[in-house]
């Protein structure tokens, strides 16, 4: 049962505290009262140091594609660390997987990496003004694209900060986030073209970039509408600041990757999850002149980067690997899986009798604990007990050996079987059920 203050989870918890700030490193996996510590995780299972084993739907966060330890990711890790881990030298493992991205990619002329979503966002931003000359970016409210400090703006925002619809505001997310940032991030409503094209043409001439993930989990992993994605093309052509994807998550939607589905090509992404093989990454794609920045041009580059583990060949063997296997059929086979596992959710709201609703497309879901139609940010904003529901399906679901995100994302892997769909359908219809006895769906 979660939580269970005699576990050894909750233990490591209270020594955890004592000599790290909220007892970890890392706050989007804070759980409380206490963490879940981990043993050891091999395809769609982990096991938690109190001997529990739960079914994976979280995957790091969408990242392990293939689910924990996969075979050729394990045998190429082994063969790397014997020779070095990281080396002041270049490496064919950077060459090979940057081949392989590019290749599979329309639009992918160039690549560079770097460790983390974080970074490829921020770099992806810092291409944009190197680019263009162009101080400001634009973003949409609430989306989430890692802790860059210009790409945190707005994220979270709630009623009591946000501002009014037409002009929302650009909330700061850390304090101490400075007025330059604000000023130089413009907030648009994602799925409300028409506002956001006026706030969009008021900033013009300043804007690097408009940044802007396909499949944004903290807009409740909703569909951008055939119009907002047209007025954000548009705009591009008109204005010359660049479109920048964040397909840190979205990649693993398609083979292509979001340009496949979307059948728009940005002019640079950013990348990481899934390409590392379960090693941290991230990286910069694109459009060769936009990439360019990167390279010496006279005394240094337009946009110089450096990183002592950027391309470290641990993590360009794991993602070789992970890219080896990830081929056209198992995209489809896992995107099928995917739909599998969303109408089995929505089978369990049917059969619990209660509101709700999953988003999501490819391998991703979400989960709401409400009915209420949603198109932008705003509505995905929870309401009344919805937070309380959230928490409670949360664990319950742990109770019942599946673990996914305490706000209902998850995601399925190249591992996950139709059983561990059957058991997560299961879970959830109990956990619905034993909510709307308690009375959680009355407001
Ligand atoms: C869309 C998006 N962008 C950027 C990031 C940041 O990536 P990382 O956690 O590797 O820094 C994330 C992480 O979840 C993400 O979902």
């Amino acid at each position: 049962m979660y939580p269970d203050p005699d576990s050894r989870s909750a233990k490591l918890t209270q020594r955890a505290m004592a000599v790290l700030p909220d007892g970890g490193s890392r706050s989007t996996i804070r759980l409380s009262p206490h963490a879940i510590y981990v043993q050891k995780g091999f395809g769609s299972r982990v096991t938690d140091v109190d001997g529990n084993e739960l079914i994976d739907f979280n995957n790091n966060y969408t990242s392990l594609i293939h689910g924990h330890s996969h075979p050729d990711i394990v045998a190429a890790l082994h063969e790397q660390v014997a020779r070095g881990t990281a080396f002041a030298f270049a490496t064919e493992a950077e060459i090979e997987l940057a081949e392989m991205l590019t290749a599979r990619v329309d639009g992918f002329d160039m690549i560079r990496f770097c460790n983390s979503g974080s970074e490829a966002v921020m770099n992806a931003i810092k291409a944009a003004r190197a680019f263009t000359g162009r101080p400001k970016i634009a973003k949409c409210e609430g989306a989430y694209h890692g802790s860059y400090d210009f790409a945190e703006v707005s994220l979270g925002a709630g009623p009591e900060s946000w501002g009014p619809e037409e002009q929302p505001n650009s909330v700061p997310y850390s304090h101490g986030t400075p007025q330059g940032v604000l000023s130089d991030v413009v907030v648009i409503p994602f799925n409300d073209p028409e506002r956001a094209e006026a706030i969009l043409d008021a900033h013009a001439d300043e804007l690097a970039g408009v940044l802007f993930d396909p499949v944004s989990t903290q807009v409740g992993l909703l569909p951008p509408t055939a119009a907002f994605l047209d007025m954000l093309t548009r705009f591009r052509e008109r204005s010359g600041a660049l479109l920048i994807f964040d397909e840190v998550i979205a990649f693993r939607q398609a083979y292509g990757g979001s340009h496949a589905i979307l059948g728009i090509r940005p002019d640079i992404s950013s990348l990481g999850k899934i390409i590392g093989g379960g090693l941290p990454v991230g990286a910069i794609a694109g459009r060769r002149e936009v990439m360019q920045v990167f390279e010496v041009d006279g005394a240094k580059a337009r946009l110089p980067h450096g990183g002592t583990f950027n391309a470290n060949p641990m993590t360009m063997v794991a993602g070789r690997a992970a890219m080896a296997n990830w081929t056209e059929d198992a995209v489809e086979d896992l995107n099928r899986m995917g739909e599998h596992c969303r109408e089995s959710l929505r089978e369990a709201i049917r059969v619990a009798n209660v509101p709700g609703q999953v988003t999501g497309s490819g391998s991703l879901f979400r989960f709401h604990t409400h009915g209420r139609s949603m198109t932008t940010y705003r509505d995905t904003h929870p309401q009344g007990q919805e937070g309380q529901r959230n928490e409670h399906l949360f664990r319950h679901l742990v109770s019942s050996g599946i673990y996914s995100t305490p706000y209902g994302l998850g995601c399925v892997s190249t591992a996950t079987g139709t059983e561990d769909v059957e058991r997560l359908a299961e879970a959830t219809t109990g956990a619905l059920r034993t909510m709307r006895e308690a009375g959680l769906f009355d407001s």
